[in-house]
Protein backbone atom coordinates (compact mmCIF):
# COMPACT_ATOMS: atom_id res chain seq x y z
CA UNK A 1 0.00 0.00 0.00
CA UNK A 2 2.91 2.40 1.21
CA UNK A 3 6.19 1.72 -0.20
CA UNK A 4 9.15 3.82 0.98
CA UNK A 5 12.84 3.22 -0.98
CA UNK A 6 15.65 5.11 0.56
CA UNK A 7 13.30 8.40 1.10
CA UNK A 8 15.52 11.22 1.57
CA UNK A 9 14.48 14.86 2.53
CA UNK A 10 16.16 17.57 2.49
CA UNK A 11 14.80 21.02 3.29
CA UNK A 12 16.27 24.56 1.56
CA UNK A 13 17.83 25.26 4.32
CA UNK A 14 19.85 22.32 4.53
CA UNK A 15 18.30 20.42 7.11
CA UNK A 16 18.29 16.90 6.26
CA UNK A 17 15.03 15.68 8.06
CA UNK A 18 14.42 12.16 6.88
CA UNK A 19 17.98 10.15 5.67
CA UNK A 20 17.39 6.78 3.55
CA UNK A 21 13.99 5.73 5.24
CA UNK A 22 12.75 2.33 3.60
CA UNK A 23 9.74 0.55 4.55
CA UNK A 24 6.45 -1.05 3.65
CA UNK A 25 3.38 -0.64 4.87
CA UNK A 26 0.58 -3.15 3.85
CA UNK A 27 -3.15 -2.64 2.99
CA UNK A 28 -4.90 -2.83 6.97
CA UNK A 29 -2.18 -2.03 8.85
CA UNK A 30 -2.66 0.51 11.85
CA UNK A 31 0.88 1.66 12.40
CA UNK A 32 2.47 4.37 14.98
CA UNK A 33 5.52 6.38 13.72
CA UNK A 34 7.21 7.69 16.50
CA UNK A 35 10.04 9.43 17.83
CA UNK A 36 11.50 13.09 19.84
CA UNK A 37 10.55 16.60 18.27
CA UNK A 38 12.21 17.58 14.96
CA UNK A 39 12.82 13.01 14.35
CA UNK A 40 11.00 13.57 11.03
CA UNK A 41 7.93 12.60 11.55
CA UNK A 42 6.05 15.32 10.13
CA UNK A 43 8.01 15.26 7.23
CA UNK A 44 6.98 11.78 6.28
CA UNK A 45 3.76 12.49 6.39
CA UNK A 46 3.86 15.05 4.14
CA UNK A 47 5.06 13.27 1.87
CA UNK A 48 3.00 10.57 1.75
CA UNK A 49 0.03 13.28 1.12
CA UNK A 50 2.12 14.69 -1.68
CA UNK A 51 2.54 17.75 -0.07
CA UNK A 52 6.50 17.82 0.08
CA UNK A 53 8.46 16.01 -2.43
CA UNK A 54 11.69 13.91 -1.58
CA UNK A 55 14.99 15.37 -2.38
CA UNK A 56 16.29 11.58 -3.32
CA UNK A 57 14.17 8.12 -3.33
CA UNK A 58 11.05 6.76 -4.19
CA UNK A 59 7.31 6.73 -2.88
CA UNK A 60 4.85 4.52 -4.18
CA UNK A 61 1.63 4.81 -2.40
CA UNK A 62 -1.42 2.20 -4.11
CA UNK A 63 0.23 1.49 -7.18
CA UNK A 64 1.07 5.00 -7.96
CA UNK A 65 4.80 6.83 -7.89
CA UNK A 66 4.58 9.66 -6.36
CA UNK A 67 7.38 11.45 -7.64
CA UNK A 68 6.15 11.19 -11.25
CA UNK A 69 2.83 12.09 -10.03
CA UNK A 70 1.89 15.55 -12.23
CA UNK A 71 0.74 18.25 -10.41
CA UNK A 72 -2.59 18.13 -12.01
CA UNK A 73 -3.31 14.26 -10.94
CA UNK A 74 -2.82 15.35 -7.06
CA UNK A 75 -5.98 16.18 -5.96
CA UNK A 76 -7.46 13.14 -7.31
CA UNK A 77 -4.51 11.12 -5.66
CA UNK A 78 -5.66 12.67 -2.45
CA UNK A 79 -9.26 11.72 -2.67
CA UNK A 80 -8.69 8.51 -1.41
CA UNK A 81 -6.29 9.96 1.51
CA UNK A 82 -7.61 11.55 4.86
CA UNK A 83 -5.05 13.64 6.29
CA UNK A 84 -5.20 15.21 10.28
CA UNK A 85 -2.60 17.74 10.20
CA UNK A 86 -1.00 19.18 13.74
CA UNK A 87 -2.40 22.57 12.79
CA UNK A 88 -5.47 22.00 12.10
CA UNK A 89 -6.49 24.21 9.62
CA UNK A 90 -10.22 24.63 9.78
CA UNK A 91 -11.65 28.00 8.22
CA UNK A 92 -12.66 29.99 11.54
CA UNK A 93 -15.82 31.76 10.35
CA UNK A 94 -17.01 28.43 9.58
CA UNK A 95 -19.71 26.10 11.62
CA UNK A 96 -18.62 22.83 12.48
CA UNK A 97 -20.80 21.36 9.60
CA UNK A 98 -19.09 23.64 6.66
CA UNK A 99 -15.87 22.56 7.66
CA UNK A 100 -16.69 18.72 7.80
CA UNK A 101 -18.66 19.02 4.62
CA UNK A 102 -16.37 21.23 2.79
CA UNK A 103 -14.27 17.66 2.20
CA UNK A 104 -17.07 16.06 0.52
CA UNK A 105 -18.22 19.09 -1.59
CA UNK A 106 -15.13 19.59 -2.92
CA UNK A 107 -15.16 15.61 -4.24
CA UNK A 108 -18.92 16.41 -5.97
CA UNK A 109 -20.84 14.60 -3.71
CA UNK A 110 -24.59 14.40 -4.05
CA UNK A 111 -26.16 16.52 -0.99
CA UNK A 112 -28.02 14.28 0.43
CA UNK A 113 -24.74 11.44 0.87
CA UNK A 114 -22.92 14.44 2.00
CA UNK A 115 -25.42 15.44 5.09
CA UNK A 116 -25.80 12.17 5.91
CA UNK A 117 -21.60 11.62 6.52
CA UNK A 118 -21.26 14.55 8.00
CA UNK A 119 -23.82 14.03 10.58
CA UNK A 120 -22.54 10.58 11.33
CA UNK A 121 -19.03 10.98 11.51
CA UNK A 122 -19.64 14.01 13.56
CA UNK A 123 -21.85 11.90 15.84
CA UNK A 124 -18.81 9.45 15.90
CA UNK A 125 -16.39 12.10 17.18
CA UNK A 126 -18.92 13.74 19.44
CA UNK A 127 -19.53 17.07 18.30
CA UNK A 128 -22.91 15.85 16.84
CA UNK A 129 -24.22 18.81 19.16
CA UNK A 130 -21.92 21.26 18.06
CA UNK A 131 -22.53 21.18 14.53
CA UNK A 132 -23.85 24.74 13.82
CA UNK A 133 -21.16 26.11 16.05
CA UNK A 134 -18.00 28.16 14.13
CA UNK A 135 -15.01 26.60 14.19
CA UNK A 136 -13.45 29.58 16.04
CA UNK A 137 -15.43 29.77 19.03
CA UNK A 138 -14.46 25.93 19.52
CA UNK A 139 -11.78 24.67 22.72
CA UNK A 140 -8.35 23.21 21.27
CA UNK A 141 -10.32 19.62 21.72
CA UNK A 142 -12.85 20.38 20.00
CA UNK A 143 -11.26 21.65 16.60
CA UNK A 144 -9.02 18.75 16.71
CA UNK A 145 -12.21 16.28 16.53
CA UNK A 146 -13.42 18.57 13.83
CA UNK A 147 -10.13 17.99 12.14
CA UNK A 148 -10.68 14.26 12.12
CA UNK A 149 -14.05 14.02 11.06
CA UNK A 150 -13.06 16.19 7.99
CA UNK A 151 -10.56 13.61 7.44
CA UNK A 152 -12.52 10.34 8.01
CA UNK A 153 -16.40 11.66 6.25
CA UNK A 154 -14.20 10.84 3.06
CA UNK A 155 -13.67 7.24 3.87
CA UNK A 156 -10.04 6.87 2.70
CA UNK A 157 -8.63 4.43 1.88
CA UNK A 158 -5.61 5.77 4.02
CA UNK A 159 -5.55 7.95 6.65
CA UNK A 160 -2.74 10.01 7.95
CA UNK A 161 -2.66 11.47 11.42
CA UNK A 162 -0.23 13.60 12.75
CA UNK A 163 -0.29 13.53 16.57
CA UNK A 164 -4.33 13.53 16.32
CA UNK A 165 -4.67 12.81 19.99
CA UNK A 166 -1.61 15.64 20.78
CA UNK A 167 -4.53 18.47 22.57
CA UNK A 168 -7.37 15.85 23.52
CA UNK A 169 -7.42 14.57 27.55
CA UNK A 170 -7.14 11.06 28.06
CA UNK A 171 -10.55 10.33 27.91
CA UNK A 172 -11.20 11.78 24.80
CA UNK A 173 -7.50 10.55 23.54
CA UNK A 174 -9.21 6.44 23.99
CA UNK A 175 -12.08 8.12 22.06
CA UNK A 176 -10.15 8.44 19.06
CA UNK A 177 -8.27 5.88 18.98
CA UNK A 178 -11.46 3.65 19.05
CA UNK A 179 -12.75 5.28 16.10
CA UNK A 180 -9.24 4.96 14.58
CA UNK A 181 -9.64 1.04 15.36
CA UNK A 182 -12.70 0.66 13.83
CA UNK A 183 -12.24 2.14 10.60
CA UNK A 184 -9.30 0.37 10.48
CA UNK A 185 -10.97 -2.61 10.83
CA UNK A 186 -13.33 -1.70 8.36
CA UNK A 187 -10.29 -1.76 6.27
CA UNK A 188 -8.55 1.69 6.43
CA UNK A 189 -4.86 1.89 6.16
CA UNK A 190 -3.95 3.99 9.11
CA UNK A 191 -0.48 5.63 9.81
CA UNK A 192 -0.44 8.16 13.04
CA UNK A 193 2.48 10.10 14.44
CA UNK A 194 2.65 10.20 18.20
CA UNK A 195 5.51 11.20 20.83
CA UNK A 196 2.61 9.75 23.15
CA UNK A 197 4.61 6.94 24.45
CA UNK A 198 2.30 5.70 26.58
CA UNK A 199 -0.30 5.46 24.09
CA UNK A 200 1.87 3.34 21.68
CA UNK A 201 2.40 1.07 24.40
CA UNK A 202 -0.96 0.20 25.27
CA UNK A 203 -1.96 -0.51 21.87
CA UNK A 204 -0.17 -3.48 20.51
CA UNK A 205 0.21 -1.97 17.21
CA UNK A 206 3.19 -2.19 14.69
CA UNK A 207 5.86 1.12 15.99
CA UNK A 208 7.97 2.89 12.97
CA UNK A 209 10.44 4.69 15.11
CA UNK A 210 12.48 7.33 14.08
CA UNK A 211 15.24 9.50 15.43
CA UNK A 212 17.10 12.39 13.43
CA UNK A 213 15.21 11.21 9.75
CA UNK A 214 16.88 7.37 10.37
CA UNK A 215 14.62 4.57 10.97
CA UNK A 216 16.00 3.36 14.25
CA UNK A 217 13.28 0.78 15.29
CA UNK A 218 10.65 -1.31 13.19
CA UNK A 219 8.30 -4.00 14.18
CA UNK A 220 7.96 -6.25 11.17
CA UNK A 221 7.67 -5.92 7.82
CA UNK A 222 11.10 -3.31 7.73
CA UNK A 223 12.40 -3.48 3.56
CA UNK A 224 15.81 -4.35 4.03
CA UNK A 225 18.71 -3.12 0.98
CA UNK A 226 15.73 -2.22 -1.67
N1 LIG B 1 9.43 23.44 6.22
C1 LIG B 1 10.61 23.21 6.80
N2 LIG B 1 11.73 23.89 6.44
C2 LIG B 1 12.91 23.64 7.01
N3 LIG B 1 13.12 22.71 7.96
C3 LIG B 1 12.06 22.00 8.36
C4 LIG B 1 10.76 22.20 7.82
N4 LIG B 1 9.91 21.31 8.41
C5 LIG B 1 10.64 20.61 9.28
N5 LIG B 1 11.94 21.00 9.26
C6 LIG B 1 13.04 20.43 10.05
O1 LIG B 1 13.11 19.05 9.75
C7 LIG B 1 13.36 18.28 10.91
C8 LIG B 1 12.22 17.30 11.11
O2 LIG B 1 11.04 18.00 11.45
P1 LIG B 1 9.60 17.33 11.56
O3 LIG B 1 9.39 16.48 10.36
O4 LIG B 1 8.63 18.40 11.83
O5 LIG B 1 9.79 16.38 12.83
P2 LIG B 1 8.72 15.85 13.91
O6 LIG B 1 7.36 15.93 13.30
O7 LIG B 1 9.16 14.45 14.21
O8 LIG B 1 8.85 16.73 15.11
C9 LIG B 1 13.51 19.28 12.05
O9 LIG B 1 14.89 19.53 12.19
C10 LIG B 1 12.78 20.50 11.53
O10 LIG B 1 13.30 21.66 12.11
MG1 LIG C 1 5.64 16.80 13.91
Amino acid sequence: MIRLFRVSKRYPEGVTALHEVSLHIEKGEFAFLTGPSGAGKTTLLRLLFREERPTSGQIIIDGRNLIKLPRKEVPFFRRNIGLVFQDFKLIPHWTVYENVAFALEALGTPPREIRKRVLRVLGMVGLHGKMARKAAVLSGGEQQRVAIARALVKEPKILLADEPTGNLDNEMACRIMEIFEEINTRGTTIVMATHNYELVSRYGNRVIGLDRGRVVEATERVAEGT
